[in-house]
């Protein structure tokens, strides 16, 4: 399975804050906000990668990233001139899918203690569109999964005013190498977006759309407001101080499914030993 991380957008509502960067590199305790989303792909053994952000800005992530080859992956780039949608980033790929299986997560989405994307990514009999659901709050800011009495899928509505349940759909989707010519058939909807719930609603009107309640223990956090970006760094400080491993690194995700060897992380290590960063793999290596 490929996979794609959708790092553009506006993110208006962290202004000031991304006037002039990216929210997607905004610290979340330790390290660029993007650093979560990859290492959740690359925890699933999903090691080649396509990031897209804003012409602005992807030059700042190829830096950041480079071509992944230090992290055993191959990492890719491309520009969404406009964010016209999450949907676009499957227009945007199609080059990069090549009719293949893909997951596709959201530059601000934080996932921690799921073992069910690896799961299913590694799924030999992966079919259709699989996504997630996660119980909220605020289930209006999201899209929405309503279930029958059976937890069967009746309907998926996007940032409904009256939501039919309080399961959002997290950044987090896998689809089958068709999202591609789905995706091209979408029109904008209201709001001017090429909107993922429609994909899912293809996949689901053709009786190929997996929903799976995220499992009990997992966390998914998004950043987009003030007040969730200050929640994922204390989220994340609190985890890391209490347990001593790290949250969302790319190095320590990558050695755990193999793309890199011991002796590698122990570099990565080195290079980074004055920060506390570093010295936490170090201190993994060690362990
Ligand atoms: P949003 O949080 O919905 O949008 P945003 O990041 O532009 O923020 P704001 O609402 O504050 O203006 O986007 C979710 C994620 O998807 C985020 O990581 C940005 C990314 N995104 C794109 O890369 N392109 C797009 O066209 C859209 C809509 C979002």
């Amino acid at each position: 399975m490929k996979g794609i991380v959708l790092a553009g957008g506006k993110g208006t509502r962290l202004h000031p804050l991304t006037l002039s960067v990216s929210k997607q590199l905004l610290p979340i305790y330790d390290k660029p906000m993007i650093y979560y989303p990859l290492a959740t792909l690359i925890a699933a053994g999903i090691h080649e990668i396509l990031i897209i952000s804003t012409p602005e800005d992807l030059p700042l992530f190829q830096r950041l990233l480079g071509d992944g080859a230090a992290w055993g992956c191959s990492f890719s780039y491309a520009e969404q001139q406009t964010p016209k949608g999450l949907a676009e980033a499957f227009i945007i790929g199609e080059t990069f899918i090549k009719n293949e299986n893909v997951a596709l997560i959201l530059g601000d989405n934080l996932f921690h203690g799921s073992k069910q994307l690896k799961q299913f990514a590694t799924n030999d009999h992966f079919v259709g569109g699989q996504i997630f659901a996660y119980r909220v709050k605020d289930p209006q800011r999201y899209g929405v999964v309503e279930f029958d009495e059976n937890q069967k899928v009746i309907g998926l509505e996007e940032k409904p005013e009256q939501p039919k349940s309080s399961f959002a759909v997290p950044g987090l989707y896998l689809y089958d190498g068709t999202v591609v010519e789905k995706a091209k058939q979408l029109k904008p909807s209201k709001r001017g977006e090429l909107e993922i719930t429609e994909i899912n609603q293809h996949y689901l009107n053709a009786g190929t759309l997996t929903v799976h309640p995220l499992e009990l223990g997992a966390t998914w956090l998004d950043t987009g407001t003030i007040e969730s970006l200050i929640e994922a760094s204390q989220y994340v400080q609190a985890i890391q101080s209490r347990q001593g491993v790290l949250v969302g690194s790319p190095e320590i995700a990558a050695y755990q499914s193999g793309a890199i060897s011991k002796k590698e992380l122990q570099q990565l290590a080195f290079q980074q030993k004055e920060s506390e960063y570093g010295k936490a793999i170090n201190a993994f290596v060690a362990r």
